[in-house]
C-alpha cells in the first residue's frame, strides 16, 4: 500500500535515508545542544530577501535575466580573511558587469559564500602512507589535518561556521551597499591580471566605455541619487544544503506569511548536490518544505524519468524562480546527457531556471596527484550548454562556478596558460580546484558573447 505523506516539519527529514551526513558524532547529546543553541541565534537572511531573490529568479526562468552563482568549493576556517572575501566579491562584480554590458542582460548575483562548508565526499576514508582515516568532510564537520583527532566530527564547529557565515555576510552587505560596488568604480575593480592581454585587456576597454556611459548619464541628470542601482547591488548567498541538522536549526517560521510557512534562514538559496537528490531521501524531503529558491544538481546519472518526479516534488506549484536545475555533465558527456533532460522538461511545461556548472564534471587528477580542471573543458561545457538549451526551446539562464579572486594555479590553461608543473605554485583550495580571477573573467566573456549573439539572432528573426 502506498504510504500517505505525513505533514512536513523542519525535522521530518530525520526519518528518511540520509546520505553524506555524519552519523559518527561521539556525543550526540552535545550535537543536539549545539543545534538548540543555533535555534536561538538570529537568522542570517530575512524571509523578505528570500522572496525578492525568488522573484528575480522568476525573471531568469522567463529569459529576462541571467543568474551568476560562484565562489569557493568550500570555505574554511583557516582561510577566513577579509581580502579573500573582498576579492571574490570583486571578481563576481566584474563578471556581472561583463554579462550586463557585453551580454545585455540584468544579472542576479549569488555567491557560494557565507555558509558553504559541508562537502559530500566520494570516498568515506582516506589512506596516506598506510594510515587510513575518515575523510575530511568540510570545516563545519571535522578538520582537514590528517590526524585521527582532527577527523572526528565536532559539533562546536557548527557554531564557528555560523559565526564565520554571519561576519562574512555582514562584510558582503557592506561591500554591496556601502559604495564598493558603485558603477563609478568599475575601473578600479581591476585586479593585477587585467592590465595584461586577453580577458583583462578586454575588461579594461569595457570599463572605459562604462565610465563614458556613466558620465553621459550623469550629464543627462541620472545620478546615484535618482538611480540608486548605480551605487549598490543586490547580492545573495547560497550553499549546498548538505548538513541538515544545521539547516533545520536555521529554519524559521515566516511570521509575515501564512502559518506553516518556513524559510531556511542560513542562506537565500540552497541546493541539493548530485549525490543526495534521491526522491525519498532526507535532502529532498527537507528542501520540499522551505520556501527559499532552491537548486538541484543534475549529472550524467540522472534520467528524464527520474527528473520529472523530482521537479514535481520540489516545485509542485510549478512556480517560476523556485527551482534551478544546475547541470554538471562534463564536456565529454554534456551533448549526450543534457538535451534529453531539457526536452522532457520543456515538453511537460515545467518552469525551471537552467544553469550550467562546468566545474564538477570536469575534474581530473594529474600524474603528480593534483585534482585539477582543464580550462578548455570548462569552456567547452559552457559552450555546449549555451547551444543545447536554445536548440531545445529553452533559455540558458545561468552559470555556477567555483572561483576565487586570488591568483591561484588550480585549473589548467586559460590566459596565463597554467601547466601541470605550474599547478603547485599557488594551489590553495580546501577542496576542488577553482578558476582564478582571469579565468573567471574569460568565462564571463564567453557567456556574454553567446548571449549577445542569441539576441542578435532573435532580432533578425523578429525582423523577418
Ligand atoms: C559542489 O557543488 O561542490 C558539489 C559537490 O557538486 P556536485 O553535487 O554537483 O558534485
Ligand atoms: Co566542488
Amino acid at each position: 500500500m502506498k504510504q500517505m505523506p505525513s505533514a512536513w516539519r523542519p525535522g521530518s527529514w530525520r526519518s528518511r535515508p540520509a546520505k553524506h551526513i555524519p552519523n559518527d558524532y561521539p556525543d550526540t547529546g552535545a550535537l543536539a545542544r549545539v543545534e538548540d543553541t543555533l535555534r536561538a541565534f538570529p537568522p542570517l537572511v530575512s524571509a523578505g530577501e528570500v522572496r525578492a531573490l525568488k522573484a528575480r529568479l522568476a525573471d531568469v526562468a522567463n529569459g529576462k535575466s541571467f543568474l551568476l552563482q560562484g565562489g569557493d568549493c568550500a570555505e574554511s576556517f583557516k582561510e577566513f580573511d577579509t581580502n579573500k572575501i573582498r576579492d571574490t566579491f570583486r571578481v563576481l562584480m566584474q563578471m556581472a558587469v561583463v554579462l550586463t554590458f557585453a551580454g545585455g542582460k540584468s544579472v542576479v548575483k549569488v555567491g557560494r559564500i557565507a555558509g558553504q562548508f559541508a562537502k559530500p565526499r566520494s570516498e568515506p576514508i582516506e589512506t596516506i602512507n598506510g594510515v587510513t582515516l575518515p575523510s575530511y568532510r568540510g570545516d563545519n564537520i571535522n578538520g582537514e589535518e590528517f590526524t585521527a583527532a582532527a577527523r572526528v566530527p565536532d559539533p562546536q564547529r557548527l557554531l564557528t561556521a555560523y559565526s564565520q557565515s554571519a561576519s562574512t555576510l555582514n562584510f558582503i552587505r557592506a561591500l554591496a551597499d556601502g559604495g564598493y560596488a558603485d558603477l563609478h568604480r568599475v575601473r578600479q575593480w581591476m585586479l593585477d591580471f587585467t592590465r595584461k592581454g586577453g580577458a583583462g585587456a578586454r575588461y579594461f576597454e569595457m570599463a572605459n566605455r562604462i565610465d563614458e556611459a556613466v558620465r553621459f548619464m550623469e550629464a543627462c541628470g541620472i545620478t546615484p541619487e535618482s538611480a540608486p542601482q548605480m551605487r549598490s547591488v543586490d547580492f545573495y548567498t547560497s550553499h549546498e544544503a548538505l548538513l541538515l541538522g544545521y539547516e533545520e536549526a536555521m529554519t524559521r517560521e515566516d511570521s509575515t506569511a501564512a502559518p506553516g510557512t518556513f524559510v531556511d534562514t542560513s542562506a537565500h538559496f540552497l541546493w541539493i548536490g548530485d549525490r543526495t537528490r534521491q526522491l525519498d531521501g532526507a535532502h529532498v524531503e527537507f528542501l520540499k518544505g522551505v520556501k527559499n529558491p532552491i537548486g538541484m544538481k543534475c549529472g550524467p546519472t540522472l534520467e528524464a524519468d527520474d527528473l520529472l518526479p523530482l521537479i514535481d516534488a520540489l516545485n509542485p506549484e510549478n512556480e517560476p524562480g523556485r527551482l534551478t536545475l544546475i547541470t554538471r555533465f562534463g564536456a565529454e558527456k554534456v551533448t549526450a546527457g543534457l538535451p534529453k533532460l531539457v526536452r522532457a522538461v520543456v515538453k511537460e511545461g515545467r518552469n525551471v531556471v537552467w544553469s550550467c556548472d562546468p566545474m564538477h564534471g570536469n575534474t581530473v587528477k594529474t600524474a603528480t596527484g593534483y585534482k585539477t580542471r582543464p580550462f578548455n573543458a570548462v569552456m567547452a561545457e559552457v559552450r555546449a550548454f549555451m547551444d543545447a538549451l536554445p536548440a531545445e526551446g529553452a533559455y540558458p539562464g545561468g552559470v555556477h562556478v567555483e572561483m576565487t579572486g586570488q591568483n591561484v594555479t588550480e585549473c589548467l590553461g586559460g590566459g596565463s596558460a597554467i601547466t601541470v608543473e605550474g599547478l603547485s605554485e599557488r594551489y590553495d583550495t580546501a577542496c576542488d580546484p577553482r578558476l582564478n580571477g582571469e579565468q573567471a573573467l574569460e568565462l564571463a566573456f564567453l557567456v556574454a558573447d553567446k548571449l549577445h549573439a542569441d539576441r542578435a539572432e532573435a532580432r533578425k528573426a523578429a525582423a523577418g
